[in-house]
């Protein structure tokens, strides 16, 4: 008997994402954003976003269904993002996948976003292993999650104290005068500068934070530093060294992120590490972790960037993990957590 068609809906911040998955099989994936009628106000408008998934839904849920082939009646369950994300985005997105539910007679999964970010990679890489660590990087969070199991059992080591890792890159794209979103004009300026020529602090490292945030980040103590240093230079009418203090500022990110991930690897005995997260795509943090991991004999797993960033692959391949073990469903009395753990 072919495995169960599960449709999984993902509406937490500014993207509408509707998926088919058939048990390790994406059969369709498709993504609208409203990322654009953002931007000129250099972050997400909640309001905004709202709307646009009321706009959006019907619509990428028909290219979903035509793309894989299927009728809406074929769906034997259906996952939505329940939180963690905005209230009026996810409420979207909840109450359309509770409509559906009750219409089609359907069992319906609430599911974490966070934890998504991580089972999207069993679409392209395979099974994930009973006992991995995880690390989930965007402009909303920075997570460390242990996974004893994806559908039953994960843990959160440590999270961001403060600002994700995206969302420092983007305040400190806005101190440069950068188009938001700026972490990906950062990471490229980045790449013209010396990493070593100004050195940024690292955000709960070391000494007294060994034992407490051993897995936690902070990142706006960082932010704070590179605007104090980008005052200091313009008092004096000293040009600045843009370049520099990208590649300064992206290596102090991307030594905490990689350093805190390997050491969870090592502490907790695994040897498969998964990334997840729009921030995935950072250079920087891809080569240092690479160089790291291959040091402590840690196997790097990162899907594509197109599924690393919000989609609906990544909520119906949690789904299907839930389905297949055997997991209850959450039933039509779900609501939405913004601040989901
Ligand atoms: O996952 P994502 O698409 O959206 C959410 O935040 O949920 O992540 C986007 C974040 C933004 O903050 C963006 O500036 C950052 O990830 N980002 C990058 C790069 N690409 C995206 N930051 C640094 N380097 C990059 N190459
Ligand atoms: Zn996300």
């Amino acid at each position: 008997m072919a495995e169960p068609l599960i449709l999984g809906i993902e509406t937490s911040c500014d993207e509408t994402g509707i998926a088919l998955v058939r048990g390790y099989d994406l059969l369709a994936d498709v993504t609208a954003s409203s990322m654009d009628e953002h931007a000129r106000y250099g972050g997400i408008i909640p309001e905004i976003a709202s709307r646009a998934h009321l706009e959006s839904f019907v619509p990428t849920l028909d290219a979903t269904l035509e793309k894989a082939d299927v009728d809406l009646s074929e769906v034997d369950a259906i996952a939505v993002t329940a939180g963690p994300g905005l209230v009026g985005s996810l409420t979207v997105g909840v109450s359309a996948a509770k409509a559906l539910a009750l219409a089609l007679n359907k069992p319906l999964y609430g599911v974490n976003h966070i934890i998504g970010h991580i089972a999207v990679d069993e679409l392209v890489n395979g099974p994930i292993l009973e006992n991995s660590v995880g690390l989930v990087v965007s402009g909303g969070h920075s997570s460390l999650l242990k996974i004893g199991n994806i559908a039953t059992e994960v843990e959160e080591l440590g999270a961001t104290l403060d600002d994700a890792a995206g969302e420092a890159f983007d305040k400190v794209g806005r101190l440069l005068g950068l188009p938001y979103p700026g972490g990906p004009h950062i990471d490229r300026l980045s790449k013209e500068g010396d990493r070593t020529a100004i050195r940024f602090p690292r955000g709960l490292v070391g000494g007294r934070h060994k034992e407490k945030h051993q897995y936690d980040f902070s990142f706006s103590g960082l932010k704070t530093a590179v605007a104090r240093y980008i005052e200091g230079l313009e008092e004096a009418g000293t040009e600045l060294p843009v370049t520099d203090i990208a590649a300064g500022f992206s290596e102090s990110v991307a030594d905490v992120l990689s350093s805190k991930a390997i050491a969870a690897c090592e502490t907790k005995g695994t040897d498969t590490l998964i990334i997840g997260g729009g921030f995935s795509a950072n250079s920087r943090l891809r080569e240092l972790i690479t160089e790291r991991a291959q040091k402590a004999g840690v196997t790097v797993r990162i899907p594509p960037i197109r599924y690393c960033t919000d989609n609906g692959a990544m909520i119906a391949a949690l789904g299907s993990a839930l389905v297949r073990a055997g997991v209850s469903p959450s039933g039509l009395g779900i609501t939405v957590d913004t601040g989901m753990p």
